[in-house]
């Protein structure tokens, strides 16, 4: 039988709830797809660097190495640990260590779930770039704390990384609805935007059947709140998809709804999924929280694994779920707890003795 090895990071606060409610219903479709789990519970959290002054083992990311995939739920407990410690000392070197070049977000309402826009059918898939840009990290300050103080933060876009996120997207929308937005904000940011137009334009060579629209980061930023329907696969930088993605949460409900992958599409290292929200300190530990988009990252991870039938199955039961909203949390207009939901979609799961696909549509 097929296995997989995966490693979960539940982290702190709700991502503890959400790992361990959705655990269950992606070990129910792995079985009804004739796959199983090897799960390995690696507890780096906050807790964690407050009792060994570390957020993960020195060698944690040889640990992770050796896995198939990675689930995460959430780390950070702000009120104990600055963010920038917890994000620095797990989340980024993790992405950097395996080259998680592609932060992939979908954005769609689910049928049933009432969002904040009057237009309901959209479908965007944002795809991120994860390890260059705005988020370099290459800069400084001097003079610190005197009336002269300067900080530089330094932009980097190299062709190398510009160039194989833009393919990764070019590739999606061939899959898709054909059409590729390239975001960037050209006119006001004369050389590193300018670039990845020119960068945009030469591969869009070698994909005629893709439809690319250009489009300045503001006016895509409104365009996904008027006519969310227009859009297809959308292409930013590290800062602009960071955005844009907390945009494209809002529109499908919030963030109990929106999944995410990081992605190496080389292969050869572990790819990381995780929902797109925090550990939420204001609504931990009391059953409050949605476990639907840690369960979606997970339908995520198993297509990318190349199990697409059991993908589409998991979707299909949180569609279901969904489309009864008392059965869902209360950030949702529901009065179910974290547990009843990923019940509920797992006794929706429909059995279907799949046979391994490629990758297909996402699900
Ligand atoms: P957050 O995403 O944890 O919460 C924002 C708001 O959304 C809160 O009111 C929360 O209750 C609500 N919310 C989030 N997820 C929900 C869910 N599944 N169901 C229902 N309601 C939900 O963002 P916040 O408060 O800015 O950050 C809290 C901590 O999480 C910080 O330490 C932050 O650094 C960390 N964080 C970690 C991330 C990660 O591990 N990938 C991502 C974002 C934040
Ligand atoms: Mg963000």
């Amino acid at each position: 039988m097929r296995s997989y090895d995966i490693a979960l990071i539940p982290g702190d606060g709700i991502g503890k709830e959400v790992v361990e409610a959705a655990m269950p219903v992606l070990r129910k479709a792995a079985g009804q797809n004739g796959f199983t789990l090897k799960e390995t519970v690696y507890p780096w959290s906050c807790n964690g660097y407050l009792e060994t002054g570390r957020m993960m083992p020195e060698d944690g990311v040889e640990q992770l190495r050796r896995h198939d995939s990675i689930l995460l739920g959430a780390v950070g407990w702000p009120d104990r640990v600055p963010d920038s410690v917890s994000l620095h000392g797990l989340l980024l070197p993790i992405r950097k260590a395996f080259d998680l070049y592609v932060n992939m977000r979908p954005h769609r309402l689910l049928p049933g779930v009432t969002g904040p826009l009057r237009a309901t059918d959209f479908d965007i898939l944002c795809i991120r770039e994860n390890t260059e840009g705005e988020y370099s990290g290459a800069g400084g300050r001097v003079h610190v704390g005197t009336p002269a103080e300067v900080a530089v933060e330094t932009s980097i876009f190299t062709r190398r990384g510009v160039e194989r996120v833009l393919r990764y997207g070019f590739e999606q929308a061939r899959r898709r609805r054909g059409k590729l937005a390239s975001v960037t904000k050209s006119n006001a940011q004369k050389h590193s935007m300018v670039f990845w137009d020119e960068v945009t334009e030469a591969l869009s060579a070698e994909y005629p059947d893709v439809e690319v629209t250009r489009y300045h980061v503001d006016a895509i930023a409104a365009r996904m709140i008027t006519h969310p329907g227009s859009l297809d696969v959308v292409v930013a930088s590290n800062l602009f998809g960071d955005i844009l993605t907390d945009i494209g949460a809002a529109i499908q409900g919030g963030l109990g709804f929106a999944a995410s992958a990081n992605v190496n599409p080389s292969g050869g290292v572990p790819s990381m999924f995780e929902p797109v929200h925090g550990s939420a300190p204001d609504i931990a530990g009391r059953g409050l929280s949605n476990p639907i988009a840690t369960i979606w990252s997970g339908a995520l991870m198993f297509e990318h694994l190349g199990e697409a039938a059991a993908a589409k199955a998991i979707m299909a039961a949180v569609e279901t779920v969904a489309g009864a909203p008392e059965r869902l949390t209360p950030d949702c207009g529901g009065s179910a707890n974290t547990q009843e939901v990923a019940e509920a979609i797992a006794s929706e799961l429909q059995g279907c003795q799949g046979t391994r696909a490629g990758p297909s549509v996402h699900a």
